[in-house]
């Protein structure tokens, strides 16, 4: 497994993700405006992900000025690259808070570590996210002997969105470490095609995979194909509607009419407390050349839709599993 991100010096290293996964390319950010672009360009995605760089950026940031202001202007600069990602936002915040008190000549260091603080709990969350959802996967898999457990994902939760082990293919891989038979639905995910880089991993893994255009999950589901759907989150709100990648909410829906277990994995860090509800979450509208329609034709392109929480069977975070009307029990 490459990383997916790296400190290098004064520079943070990514896998540039718009090229996976034909082309295998590390790119080095040595200053914000980079880890801005990186991040509304999409070379990083992912929501644990995303506010790792963040973080990094800020601590880029302040190399060159760490006065007030310019602690405020890195803030507002990558809070406005992606709306909807809560981690990203969990991130900054975090980072003024630390940093804001220091005199500004003790801020670059300060934020370099704390940067590496928050990458290096996210992998320690997501690795107690694999423990907690081994259980619930070894369950199905022995009701399903000899047959394999038929596993639904959409988008990428794996490793590479996030900075290590991933959300909703966390407790895929243990599953497989451990030895119980699966297979994956992986869905393709327009327009972005992270399905590309889910099935990607996947191969890595050398885990048994079928990639399926988005549309093809409601016949799966019917024809019985499908024995659980995982997904991971951008941003839970506190009554547990989960905001994912555009075509989540079809899954759940299918899910619910098919009988089949709708889960969610994400690391606190996605929870929006201050968020009462999925109505308000931001939902980022991306440009509409994404969808490759020819210039002039009208389009939207939406890149997230909310799970209504009462479509969801269990939400998997480092604590443990949490039913979406108990989310409240975790907050700080
Ligand atoms: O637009 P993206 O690729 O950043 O969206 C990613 C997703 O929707 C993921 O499912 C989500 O961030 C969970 S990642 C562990």
């Amino acid at each position: 497994m490459l990383a997916t991100l790296a400190e290098d010096g004064d520079a943070l290293v990514i896998l540039d993700q718009t090229l996976l996964p034909y082309e295998v390319v590390e790119r080095r950010l040595t200053r914000l405006a980079d880890v801005a672009h990186a991040i509304r360009s999409m070379q990083v995605r992912g929501a644990p992900l995303i506010g790792a760089c963040a973080a990094y950026g800020i601590a880029l940031a302040l190399a060159e000025a760490a006065d007030d202001a310019a602690l405020e202007a890195a803030i507002a600069l990558l809070a406005g690259t992606r709306p909807t990602a809560v981690n990203l936002h969990w991130a900054l915040q975090r980072m003024r808070r630390v940093l804001a008190p220091l005199a500004p000549a003790m801020r670059a260091a300060a934020a370099w570590r704390e940067a590496g603080a928050i990458a290096r709990e996210d992998a320690a969350a997501n690795a107690a996210i694999a423990a907690h959802g081994l259980p619930l996967l070894a369950r199905l898999a022995r009701s399903r002997q000899p047959q394999p457990l038929d596993i639904m994902t959409h988008c990428n939760a794996g490793w590479l969105a996030t900075v290590a082990h991933g959300t909703a293919l966390a407790s895929v891989y243990a599953a497989h470490r451990a030895g119980l038979a699966l297979h994956v639905w992986v869905s393709e995910t327009r327009p972005r095609k992270q399905g590309l880089l889910t099935a990607w991993e996947l191969a890595e893994a050398r885990l048994p995979y079928t990639l399926i255009a988005d549309n093809a999950a409601g016949l799966l589901m019917r024809q019985g194909r499908v024995d659980i759907v995982i997904v991971g989150a951008d941003r839970i709100a506190a009554n547990g509607d989960t905001a994912n990648k555009i075509g989540t909410y079809l899954k759940a829906l299918a899910a619910r009419e098919h009988g089949v277990p709708f889960y969610v994995a994400a690391p606190l860090s996605t929870i929006d407390f201050s968020c009462p509800s999925g109505e308000a979450i931001p939902i980022e509208e991306r440009d509409g050349a994404e969808l490759g329609a020819p210039a002039g034709f009208p389009v939207a392109n939406p890149a997230f839709d909310v799970t209504p929480a009462g479509l969801i069977a269990g939400i998997i975070t480092e604590r443990g599993i949490c039913r979406p009307d108990r989310l409240r029990d975790l907050a700080p």
